[in-house]
């Protein structure tokens, strides 16, 4: 299974996963916790430079299509070759919602560059935290680059990921976590991951 969790700024997927591979581990789960960008050695020094420098829409682009291809052949892909199953804090959809609706860099572009990138290796299922974007913005003690942004960006990115979940319903899952505990959430995680099996078996 490859599975990828989404979501704006302090939406809990960190926590969320860390849960989940608890969870897995006592199922005997084989599995692996990576993230985007970053989870290669080369991808994690791309996200140093995206996090903390400013530069031209596109660059930045360029930069996480970059960090993917490396992190996608280096990290994923062996990784599922093994049998493993991955747990991927951000993929695709983060391009599409963050540079696509957020930024207004035309979607068909990111979708081709999205392809190249990840090899069409789409995921299993994707996790779609969502959560009101003033709450996760007051979590974030050192704001990078992006959640000094504000709401407005936020907000952009957050319809952008409920638009991508009405489009693609089989793959994504939403979760409306501002009344859930981080339990609750794992709980409806794993729950839709029975599902996912016991359909797909
Ligand atoms: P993180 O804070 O969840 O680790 O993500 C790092 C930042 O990178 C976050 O602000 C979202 C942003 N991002 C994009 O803008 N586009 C992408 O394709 C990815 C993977 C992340």
């Amino acid at each position: 299974m490859f599975i990828t969790f989404e979501g704006t700024e302090g939406c809990g997927k960190s926590t969320l996963i860390r849960n989940l591979s608890t969870r897995l581990q006592t199922l005997g789960v084989a599995h692996i916790i990576t993230r985007e960008p970053g989870g290669s050695r080369t991808a994690e020094e791309i996200r140093k430079i995206i996090l903390n420098e400013e530069m031209d829409p596109l660059t930045e682009l360029f930069l996480y299509e970059a960090a993917r291809a490396e992190h996608f052949r280096n990290t994923v892909a062996p990784a599922l070759k093994q049998g493993k199953w991955v747990l991927c804090d951000r993929f695709t959809d983060s391009t599409l919602a963050y540079q696509g609706y957020a930024r207004g860099i035309p979607l068909p572009m990111i979708r081709t560059l999205n392809r190249i990138a990840s090899n069409r290796k789409s995921p299993d299922l994707t996790f779609f935290l969502d959560l009101p974007v003033e709450i996760g913005l007051a979590r974030a003690s050192d704001p990078n680059r992006f959640e000094r942004e504000g709401v407005v960006f936020q907000n952009k990115v957050r319809k952008g990921f409920l638009e991508i979940a009405r489009k693609e319903k089989k793959r994504f899952r939403v979760i409306r976590v501002s009344e859930l505990d981080p339990e609750q959430v794992c709980e409806k995680v794993i729950r839709a991951l029975k599902s996912h099996l016991r359909k797909s078996l």
